[in-house]
């Protein structure tokens, strides 16, 4: 039976392609980071990168001075991930719902484009709370794409008000971001 990680291991090898997920292109790159270093506290902070992929923010925000543990339950998304920041990341094959972390010991979680994809995002979000030191925040980018998949701004508002957080909500329409214009909801959310 073909799993949710087997198509995962397959994505690896051409995951980068993407505009987005290689960040190849210096305007592009340089617009994310400056919306996580506007996102998250100064550095050196501890931050979980959570379904971390082929470790792109993981790579990105050791770069700016944060101590970034990457999980990811893919083990090719891991070793690809292992190539580009195992120097500057810790990076472990594991489940973004239930993080082999423990509880109090981060300042950030960061996960982005897998919230949604998570069989049960309430309980994940909860957990995730758990993790988050005093002061600690959640930085979750989703989005509500073309094909029908993912989670919409009000919903993610929605599973966090409901797991008791405030949220501050960034949507993200500008073509950098993306490599190109798009025409559906992509977004970012701060929740402390
Ligand atoms: C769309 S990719 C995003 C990767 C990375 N966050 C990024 O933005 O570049 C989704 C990633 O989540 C991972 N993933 C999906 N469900 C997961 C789970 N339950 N536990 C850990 N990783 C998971 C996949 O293996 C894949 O690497």
């Amino acid at each position: 039976m073909t799993t949710g990680r087997d198509l995962w291991d397959a994505e690896a090898e051409s995951f980068d392609d993407q505009p987005d997920h290689g960040l190849a292109d210096p305007a592009c790159r340089a617009a994310w980071r400056h919306l996580l270093v506007a996102a998250l506290p100064p550095a050196p902070a501890r931050v979980a990168d959570l379904g971390c992929g082929t470790g792109t923010l993981s790579l990105l925000l050791a770069g700016e001075g944060h101590t970034v543990t990457g999980i990811d339950y893919s083990p090719a998304m891991i070793a690809r991930a292992r190539v580009k920041a195992g120097h500057a990341a810790e990076l472990h094959v594991g489940d973004a719902a239930a993080p082999p972390l423990p509880p109090a010991s981060c300042d950030v979680v960061l996960c982005r484009h897998v919230l949604w994809a998570l069989p049960d995002p309430a309980a994940a979000l909860r957990r995730w709370s758990g993790l988050l030191a005093p002061g600690g925040r959640l930085v979750l980018v989703e989005g509500r794409w073309h094909t029908g998949g993912g989670l919409t701004a009000g919903q993610t508002l929605d599973l966090l008000r409901d797991a008791g957080r405030e949220a501050r909500l960034r949507p993200m329409p500008e073509p950098v971001f993306w490599g190109g214009p798009i025409d559906d909801e992509r977004y970012l959310v701060v929740s402390r």
